[in-house]
């Protein structure tokens, strides 16, 4: 057994910018990762990270975009935090050595995103979440944070009603370890791959949410997912928003500029849902190009794109053969992330003593029922180092770490035992493959109560075949198969507490729309949605959106 005063599971951007705060702390603070951090998926992340930092723009006009564009979903309170701490939040990554773009003044660059009023989306070209991650991880160095990676926690150890620690497999060697604790921040992303049309890495399944809801975390919010509008075709690669930021937009099939018509005002730059919406509507109204329809760029030159937009290039290129510069290209909505995860305060407490969460895994709640474009690097950053700071917190005030009966060590193992003795049943690969069909069928852009009772039905009986898992690569060393197999375990507990969120909420707002409930329905739906695990099953409960300055109104753009 090994001791650390806080571990942090997942080492994208929020789990590093949480242990990087808690060893600040002068705690001893270990991050576990399945991936090594600089291949989490916090690298895919393109267009920029939002705070208000010129003198034209202030954190309120912030917070406001952020609670219009949460569908008044969000907690008010808590968006406020966000938004108030992101100017130093940024500033302490430029002093970090961040190499944001710069403007014409050399001050740091900003250029507009989706929903919001003012230009507050800060970049790295369209390469941020790359910049920030090698930036993090040479902090995290720098702290003396242990790091395990290559290591996927299967379990958390809990002892008198708190966490306590981790069980985590060793990849390389197939050998499990009881790491023990003070506090646990979880901080794994989000669960993008419960489709298969989605921006997300391979490794987006939702382990850390699934640990939580295991562990007594009740989940919140789980029917909002954000479908991104621009993701390439086939792969559904992300095409940033950073491009219609930059001015491209999008046409269909007859060249028509379609946004004119759903969102006269901001057009392509509406909140994500409303154009994610449009782009279907206009694709199933059979005015899409080959199941998709065409971002337009080629009239922001070839300089332009190599200075602001290189990496889309680039993958628009490689993975579509269409060079933006000559041609439009063709994209559709895709999953890209997960409004709801495991539920928080403004600090990472998830309501289980010991137990944090922070970045896309938790729901403090500031996206609400859909998030702006550049909000959720932010998150990661704000929210991260808050979780870090009152994990550390709670070491220094809390009780010392002595040895306890803990059983967690061999329930893991017996567990992987019976996955890896089993000699015939269900392939992994196969269940997984059933859910993604099921969610993409049921649990997509529109929705309905017959669809989403159906998906229902088709994840609970695949959650039954799950108990009868098997593997063909019993093998100690980099066993993948065994990691896709505890995936699908998460993919599964994951997509059943969507469906039941989005089954209760019988209305229509932000990224979610029942077309049999239409329209938003402040007076019975102005609050949470929460899952609770119990027994094998779930139960749901509910909560009140908390509301400060801004009252709801209808949203339009
Ligand atoms: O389009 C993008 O660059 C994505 C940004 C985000 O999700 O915040």
């Amino acid at each position: 057994m090994v001791i650390h005063d806080v571990v942090v599971v997942g080492a994208g951007l929020a789990g590093m910018r949480a242990a990087i705060e808690a060893a600040r702390a002068g705690l001893n603070v270990a991050a576990v990762s399945k991936v090594h951090p600089v291949r989490s998926h916090s690298v895919a992340a393109q267009g920029g990270i939002n705070a208000a930092i010129k003198e034209a723009d202030s954190w309120e006009d912030h917070a406001f975009d952020t609670v219009k564009g949460s569908d008044y979903l969000g907690d008010q309170d808590a968006i406020e935090v966000l938004c108030r701490e992101a100017p130093s939040d940024i500033m302490e990554l430029e002093r970090m050595g961040a190499v944001f773009s710069r403007d014409d003044a050399g001050r740091i660059a900003q250029r507009p995103f989706g929903g919001a009023d003012y230009p507050r989306t800060c970049y790295l070209a369209d390469r941020t979440g790359h910049g920030l991650v090698h930036l993090l991880y040479e902090q995290l160095i720098k702290h003396g944070v242990y790091l395990y990676d290559e290591w996927h926690v299967v379990s958390l150890v809990t002892h008198d009603n708190s966490v306590r620690g981790v069980i985590a497999l060793e990849l390389t060697t197939g050998k499990l370890h009881r790491l023990h604790s003070r506090a646990v921040i979880i901080a794994t992303g989000g669960y993008g791959r419960v489709f298969n049309t989605s921006t997300n890495a391979i490794t987006s399944t939702g382990d850390g949410m699934a640990l939580a809801l295991r562990a007594g975390a009740p989940l919140m919010d789980m029917e909002f997912v954000q479908f991104h509008p621009t993701t390439l075709k086939r792969t559904g690669i992300l095409m940033t928003e950073g491009a219609r930021g930059e001015g491209g937009y999008l046409i269909n099939s007859a060249g028509e500029r379609f946004m004119k018509a759903y969102a006269p005002s901001k057009l392509e730059l509406a909140s994500r849902d409303v154009v994610s919406r449009a782009e279907q509507k206009e694709i199933d109204a059979g005015r899409g190009v080959d199941g998709c329809v065409l971002l337009d760029m080629r009239h922001l030159g070839k300089d332009r794109i190599a200075e602001r937009l290189p990496q889309i290039r680039d993958l628009a290129i490689n993975f579509a053969g269409v060079d933006p510069v000559i041609a439009p290209v063709p994209i559709k909505p895709g999953a890209h992330y997960s409004m709801g995860g495991i539920m928080t305060d403004v600090d990472g407490k998830t309501p289980v003593e010991g137990l944090f969460a922070a970045g896309e895994c938790a729901c403090v709640s500031v996206h609400g029922a859909n998030r702006l474009g550049g909000n959720s690097l932010l998150e990661t950053i704000v929210f991260g180092r808050r979780a870090g700071k009152a994990a550390a917190g709670s070491c220094i005030k809390g009780r010392g770490l002595r040895d306890f009966p803990d059983p967690a060590l061999a329930d893991a193992a017996s567990a992987i035992a019976s996955i890896l003795n089993r000699t015939e049943g269900e392939s992994a690969h196969r269940l997984i493959a059933g859910a993604r069909e099921a969610m993409e069928e049921h649990c997509w852009i529109f929705r309905t109560r017959e669809g989403l009772e159906g998906g229902l039905k088709k994840i609970r009986k695949l959650r039954e075949r799950y108990g009868r898992v098997a593997l063909t690569d019993r093998s100690d060393c980099f066993n993948t198969e065994l990691l896709t197999a505890l995936e699908a375990g998460y993919i599964l507990e994951i997509s059943e507490a969507m469906l039941m969120g989005a089954l209760a909420r019988t209305e229509s707002r932000g990224s979610h729309f029942r077309l049999d409930f239409p329209a938003r329905n402040d007076k019975e739906w102005l609050r949470h949605t929460l899952v609770y695990r119990e027994g094998k099953g779930c139960r749901m409960d509910y909560k009140d959106v908390r509301i400060t300055r801004f009252t709801p109104a209808e949203r339009k753009y």
